[in-house]
């Protein structure tokens, strides 16, 4: 960024201070579509309406993002960015090395942000040790989402080993209930595979074959057993799984046709949009074999360069309201994400929001918090969307786990 743009954004901030209602706009590239995602949504549209800052909505459905980034790219191309774009971890990373994203460093001084974000966080929100985005939330994958009633109906208890919870899903089946409601989708396998790898081989393992990237961790016999456990959790779904959204097998489990869905806390904004309540109608716990540990990742809003100045206010606009205190509240309780902000009690939380907030502090404390390979902070994309075809190939019957190991360690390579 040169000293000219900096300078701008600089006297934006200041404008934006001392200014009162001017006429801006953002326009916001987000995959936030379903009911709980877009309440979540509207939480963020109304703050800034307050603040006189308009809202044009760019939304393109697919968890993970995948999609979106293939929009981002062909605005990019045609040399119109949108404002913000909702962007996950390694992608913030590769927009600000070719320089296309917004400095945030005077707001982001102004407010503290190195104070009060994560290090874990920060490591993505920044670029070059400049600010580029400004994180709205922390999400985790390694969660279970149950229906309480049918727990109870079945003579359940929380699982606590793997084992256990194979047991539970026996008995939802042999009761005639779907026992693990789930999207076909190559993100939703992908995301269920996280929680898989951790399962098996623990933190290290984590480390050394989705982050590290380690041809030996990633061709594991630990790596068969996760690819193993992947096929016993195919036994289970129903048989219209295929290219469900993943909000519709949240609905399976709030309706009570399914007992279980491994999923991110996203899945807790659709059973709070549906009225109900953690602890009580419906549990959230971690997957068996990965407590202890959080896989996180975190919904940031990068900015594009614009020059336009009422633009570039705009912007600042929603980075400050996305960052203040009283928004992260409002807004993770509906969303199903925890703040990204360390400084946030959680007493307003509900029980599973309450449990996340802990976890993470426990294991960003204990070094047991990493990032989510699914959700695009583990690896970069390419090497994150190998590992989606190798996942979800094999979840539909391509290869059998040993081959899908090999396969793994293969596509890994070609990508990087
Ligand atoms: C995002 C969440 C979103 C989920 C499903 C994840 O990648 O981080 O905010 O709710 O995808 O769309």
């Amino acid at each position: 960024m040169t000293m000219m743009k900096k300078l701008k954004m600089t006297a934006a901030v200041l404008a934006l201070s001392t200014t009162s209602v001017v006429a801006q706009e953002v326009e916001v590239l987000h995959w936030w579509t379903s009911g709980g995602e877009a309440a979540a949504l509207n939480v963020l549209r109304e703050n800034l309406a307050e603040g006189g800052v308009g809202w044009t909505d760019m939304p393109v459905a697919g968890g993970g993002g995948s999609d979106a980034m293939t929009i981002l790219r062909a605005r990019v191309s045609a040399g119109d960015p949108p404002t913000a774009v909702q962007m996950l971890g390694f992608s913030i990373q590769d927009w600000a090395a070719e320089g296309s994203l917004a400095n945030l460093n005077a707001l982001a001084e102004e407010q503290n942000w190195d104070e009060v974000v994560p290090e874990a966080l920060q490591r993505f929100s920044t670029y070059e040790g400049d600010w580029v985005a400004a994180p709205v939330n922390v999400h985790s994958v390694n969660w279970v989402w149950a229906n309480t009633a049918l727990m109870e109906e079945l003579g359940l208890e929380q699982p606590e080993s793997w084992e256990e919870f194979v047991a539970a899903m026996e008995a939802a089946q042999d009761a005639g209930y779907t026992a693990l409601a789930h999207g076909g989708q190559a993100w939703q396998e992908a995301t269920v595979f996280d929680s898989m790898v951790m399962g098996v081989g623990g933190p290290e393992f984590y480390q050394d074959s989705m982050i590290d990237l380690d041809p030996d961790a990633l061709g594991s016999d630990m790596m068969v057993e996760a690819f193993e456990r992947m096929d016993t959790l195919r036994g289970f779904v129903d048989d219209n799984f295929s290219g469900r959204d993943w909000n519709l097998a949240s609905s399976m489990v709030i309706n009570g046709e399914s007992l279980f869905q491994i999923m991110g806390d996203w899945a807790k904004g659709e059973f709070v949009n549906a009225g109900l309540t953690a602890g009580d109608e419906f549990q959230c716990f971690r997957v068996p074999g990965t407590e202890g540990t959080v896989m996180f990742n975190s919904d940031q809003f990068a900015m594009f360069e614009v020059s336009d100045d009422s633009a570039q206010e705009a912007q600042l606009a929603m980075a400050s309201a996305v960052m203040s205190p009283d928004f992260q509240v409002a807004f993770n309780m509906v969303k199903g994400s925890v703040p990204a902000r360390t400084d946030i009690p959680s007493d307003d939380f509900d029980a599973c929001g309450q449990l996340g907030m802990a976890q993470l502090a426990e294991a960003s404390a204990n070094g047991t918090l990493f990032g989510s390979m699914a959700h695009g902070h583990a690896n970069n994309p390419s090497v994150q969307n190998a590992m989606y075809d190798v996942i979800t190939a094999h979840f539909n019957g391509e290869f059998d786990a040993e081959t899908a190991a090999e396969e793994l360690v293969l596509a890994v390579e070609l990508a990087q």
